[in-house]
């Protein structure tokens, strides 16, 4: 492989995964794992295998799906972690056992409680065990940043002796800095006998706002592959954001000429894909994916870009996939040509969802005039992901205002084939709503978080709401997206309880057991 290149190792299904709210389910995670193929992510980190059986279910769903890309597992030093990953990956044309362990004091004394002596065996004993099962292992040293210099060598060495094929020296914490990182690295390059025998990866965390600049930093001391999600998404502050890596290093090629496999064009698509799933919205001044990250608004801005745009625009919005929202069609727009602008936006759907999002799509020409392509998007995400729900919005009616009467809703649902009505009060609307739901399905779920953002702008654009329940410690997200903000949010909270309803299940003795 070219010296220069950088292998993009993208770990949104796995570290992303893990911060607190963002879970997913398999549709999700498999719709994700396509865009991440599409855009040529070189390694997919599909999850943990051996965290649950959901886990497990997704990294072996997306290896048998996905092809153009690596798909990894994680696993603990230890053989049962790295049996279940190995059985997972076991579809993947090409596998990856990603096996790591604490290496620094701090882990090593209060977390494993283990001697380095011990540590240091244990890398061998799960590096060496996991090549039983694939060529391709990873290993990590968890904390690797605040590792001690010569116990950290030590480990890498024998970790490629024994079959290591990646070395990832995270910065778990965040909280390394550039220089200091990119020593860190280039000492291993100086010190480490075999170091040539591996490519060494890097894996930073953004508690100091420096996860992108610590993994640049790292490359140009050496390191050829970035671990790194869409958005940023991860534990804490989040993982270096990959569309910020993969555009610094192609709008300054000059400075770091670094090559990544990534089609930067399909940027915007996996953004938006992640935050929809997820409910993490993106913050407006977020670099590459902002909502603001190309809007001009200021007079001399706009007048220099007028003249030249060059004068205000390091990069284009084309090269990240950002598209001036284009009027696709009105109430008069026939079959064929929705079919045509669903395959245009990548859908790839059956006749029977094509016919339920045409009905929809009709539906919301008769109430917007204007329909973009992300109310295209917005609909048939809302529509397709909810094909096999157990519970399905039928209508909903509302009276509220500032007259001194409780607002009221009235809703019907239909509960496993069976239509059914309610009528209920509540604090506002939404309340009102949502307590009608909880009196056609009894459940204990808590609303954990209730967000609407508008799709398109003006008055008449489609809500799109998100719910976020939790239940014994299991979160999901539900989105809903509609004109009115009242039978989205009704949608919302519907998806959000199917997709309980089914973790419910996966959970259950006898799943555990099958
Ligand atoms: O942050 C970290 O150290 C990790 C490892 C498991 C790679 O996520
Ligand atoms: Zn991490």
């Amino acid at each position: 492989m070219d010296k220069n290149r950088v292998i993009i190792f993208d770990t949104t299904l796995r570290d992303g995964e893990q911060s607190p709210g963002a879970s997913m389910n398999l549709e999700e995670k498999l719709k994700i794992a396509k865009v991440l193929e599409d855009m040529g992510v070189d390694v997919i980190e599909a999850g943990f295998p051996i965290a649950s059986n959901g886990d497990f279910e997704a990294v072996n769903e997306i290896a048998k799906t996905v092809t153009n890309a690596t798909i990894a597992g994680l696993a603990r030093a230890t053989k049962a972690d790295i049996e279940r990953c190995a059985e997972a990956i076991k579809p993947a044309a090409r596998g990856r056992i990603h096996t790591f362990i604490s290496t620094s004091p701090l882990h090593m004394k209060y977390k494993l409680q283990m001697e380095p002596e011990k540590v240091l065996a244990k890398v061998v004993e799960s590096v060496s065990y996991a090549r039983n099962f694939t060529d391709d292992v990873e290993w990590s040293a968890e904390d690797g940043s605040r590792t001690e210099h010569d116990f950290l060598c030590r480990c890498v060495e024998a970790a490629i002796k024994a079959g290591a094929r990646t070395i990832n020296i995270p910065d778990t914490v965040g909280y390394a800095v550039p220089d200091e990182y990119a020593a860190l690295i280039r000492m291993l390059f100086n010190r480490v006998p075999n170091i040539d025998q591996a490519i060494i990866s890097v894996h930073c965390h953004n508690d100091l706002g420096l996860a992108v600049a610590n993994s640049l930093a790292a490359v140009q001391a050496g390191a050829r592959q970035v671990e790194c999600t869409i958005n940023g998404l991860g534990e804490r502050a989040g993982n270096a954001a990959m569309e910020e890596i993969v555009m610094a290093l192609r709008t300054r090629a000059d400075h770091i000429p670094y090559t990544t496999g990534i089609k930067t064009e399909h940027i915007t698509k996996a953004s938006r894909l992640v935050s929809t799933v997820t409910g993490f919205v993106v913050q407006p001044n977020k670099a590459i994916v902002g909502a603001n990250a190309f809007a001009h608004e200021s007079g001399i801005h706009q007048d220099g870009m007028l003249k030249n745009a060059q004068t205000y625009e390091i990069m284009t919005p084309e090269s990240v996939g950002l598209t001036r929202s284009t009027l696709v069609m009105g109430k008069h727009s026939g079959r064929a040509a929705f079919k045509s602008k669903l395959k245009e936006l990548g859908y790839e759907l059956g006749e029977n969802a094509i016919e339920d999002a045409f009905v929809r799509f009709k539906d919301l020409a008769d109430r917007k005039k204007d329909v973009f392509d992300e109310d295209i998007v917005a609909l048939v995400d809302d529509e397709v992901l909810r094909s096999n729900d157990r519970i399905r919005f039928v209508s909903l009616e509302v009276v509220c205002g500032s007259k001194h009467r409780p607002p009221r809703a009235t809703l019907e649902l239909e509960v496993d084939g069976e239509t059914k009505q309610c009528e209920s009060t509540g604090d506002g609307p939404v309340d009102a709503t949502f307590n009608c739901i909880k009196e056609l399905v009894p459940h204990n779920a808590r609303l954990q978080l209730y967000q609407v953002h508008a799709v398109t702008q003006g008055t008449d654009a489609q809500a799109e709401v998100t719910v976020r329940l939790e239940e014994d410690g299991k979160t999901v997200n539900g989105q809903g997206a509609d004109t009115d903000t009242l039978v989205a949010s009704a949608r919302a909270y519907v998806t959000a309880l199917n997709k309980l309803l089914v973790k419910r299940e996966k959970t259950a003795p006898q799943a555990l057991s099958a």
